[in-house]
């Protein structure tokens, strides 16, 4: 990801941060509409669920131009996710739940090229979430 790229997903984010509780609820609704198996995975307290993604998305969008904190915060989802074997299809399900979430809340502010962006972006992170 070149630094034109970063900046791209940087500033899109800072303008939904205050919506990014929008973004969480339709993350959520497009990987249950990809993936309706999954929906039994999640125990927990939802409404901590989608804070705990915001803030893990918000993390990854800060750490963009600095590899080795990124590498750990992937490790760090690796490990949350271990137990749950996921695979390419998953991580495709969860790239493209994103993608969709944004345009759910950008609208026609998610322009290709911040599209894109954001496309590197999640492919740098999701693609550890895979097993190995
Ligand atoms: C953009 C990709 C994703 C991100 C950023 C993400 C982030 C997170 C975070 C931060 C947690 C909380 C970990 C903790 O308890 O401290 C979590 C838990 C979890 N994630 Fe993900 N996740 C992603 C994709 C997925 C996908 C694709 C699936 C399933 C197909 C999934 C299933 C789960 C489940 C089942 C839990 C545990 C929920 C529970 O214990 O109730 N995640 N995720």
């Amino acid at each position: 990801m070149g630094p034109q790229q970063i900046q791209h997903v940087q500033q899109s984010f800072a303008g939904i941060f205050a919506r990014k509780a929008d973004l969480a609820e339709r993350f959520y609704v497009h990987l249950f509409t990809m993936l309706p198996e999954v929906r039994v995975m999640f125990r927990g307290n939802f409404v901590k669920q989608k804070m705990m993604l915001t803030t893990m998305i918000a993390s990854c969008v800060r750490n963009l131009d600095d590899p080795r904190t990124l590498e750990d915060i992937g490790a760090q989802l690796a490990q949350e996710h271990a137990h749950l074997e996921l695979g390419p299809h998953e991580t495709e399900a969860a790239k493209r739940a994103l993608i969709a979430a944004l345009r759910d809340v950008l609208g026609a502010e998610l322009d290709p090229e911040t599209e894109s962006a954001w496309a590197s972006a999640i492919s740098r992170v999701a693609g550890t979430m895979t097993r190995h």
